[in-house]
């Protein structure tokens, strides 16, 4: 046990867990954006997923917990680690220059790597905002007819479409390096395979990403403000106003 600690706390174990919490979270992301596409299927389809989700008294407690530790270890996880090779290349830096060796010649970061916590902090910024929306319920609280009518309103305002279009784009940027990188770090690194994972990363990245950003695209072309409307003239349709137009 002490052993797989100290592995597991040594550089390559913290990158390791770093690349096995993202590629999870890429599977969270996944499902996430199925449920979410309901909402272009219609507002009782996307309400009957809903309702399904929350009756799992159970289950869902347990996902849920699972998916905190799972953000809050892959987020410790890159802040650590872009710390240590921050001081690692200091190191290298002043070790070069004092050779009097060219310092940009070799185990300079590329743009998409550098970018990776950058673009991190970005997304957790928005997941902050879209928690406080739709699981805290304190920013925008309404008193919507539906979970639909809730997405509906919510996805309408300005201010959502502005940093909801900004954070599902830029976690398309964080996924395109983050998705290949993670199997490299967990040793795919191979002249057959590594082309395929990197082009199916790409792929990844822009359908997850576009498939996100689609949500506040939409409510800016007012999209939603039928389910918003919809929905709230379904809950004025009580069965004592049918039985009252009876
Ligand atoms: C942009 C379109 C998105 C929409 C319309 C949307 C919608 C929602 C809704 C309605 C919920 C509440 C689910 C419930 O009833 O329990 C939710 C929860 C959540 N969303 Fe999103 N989401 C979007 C994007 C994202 C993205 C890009 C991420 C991750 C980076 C994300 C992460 C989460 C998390 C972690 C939860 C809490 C899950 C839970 O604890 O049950 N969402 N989202």
């Amino acid at each position: 046990m002490t052993s797989l600690i100290r592995a597991l706390s040594s550089s390559i174990g913290k990158k390791l867990l770093m690349s096995v919490t993202g590629l999870a979270l890429c599977g969270f992301l996944v499902v996430h954006l199925s449920g979410n596409l309901l909402l272009y299927v219609g507002a009782a389809e996307y309400d009957a997923y809903a309702h399904a989700l929350h009756a799992q008294k159970i289950l869902l407690p347990i996902a849920e917990t699972g998916l905190f530790l799972l953000f809050i270890l892959h987020i410790a996880l890159g802040l650590i680690t872009a710390g240590e090779n921050r001081a690692a290349r200091e190191v290298k830096y002043d070790t070069q220059r004092s050779k009097v060796i060219d310092p940009s010649s070799k185990g300079a970061p590329n743009l998409a790597s550098k970018l990776m916590v950058p673009t991190g902090l970005i997304v957790l910024m928005f997941l902050l905002i879209h928690l406080g929306h739709f699981k805290l319920g304190i920013i925008s609280p309404g008193d919507d007819a539906s979970e639909a009518a809730k997405a509906g309103r919510i996805l309408s305002e300005g201010f959502t479409q502005v940093v909801y279009l900004i954070g599902t784009l830029v976690l398309g940027i964080h996924l395109f390096h983050g998705f290949q990188s993670a199997f490299q770090t967990m040793g795919l690194n191979h002249p057959k395979y590594t082309p395929l994972i990197k082009t199916f990363g790409f792929i990844f990245a822009v359908c997850i990403g576009l498939g996100f950003a689609s949500f506040p695209a939409m409510g800016y072309l007012g999209r939603f403000k039928e389910t918003e409307t919809q929905t709230t003239e379904n809950r004025a349709e009580t069965p004592t106003s049918i039985t009252q137009r009876k």
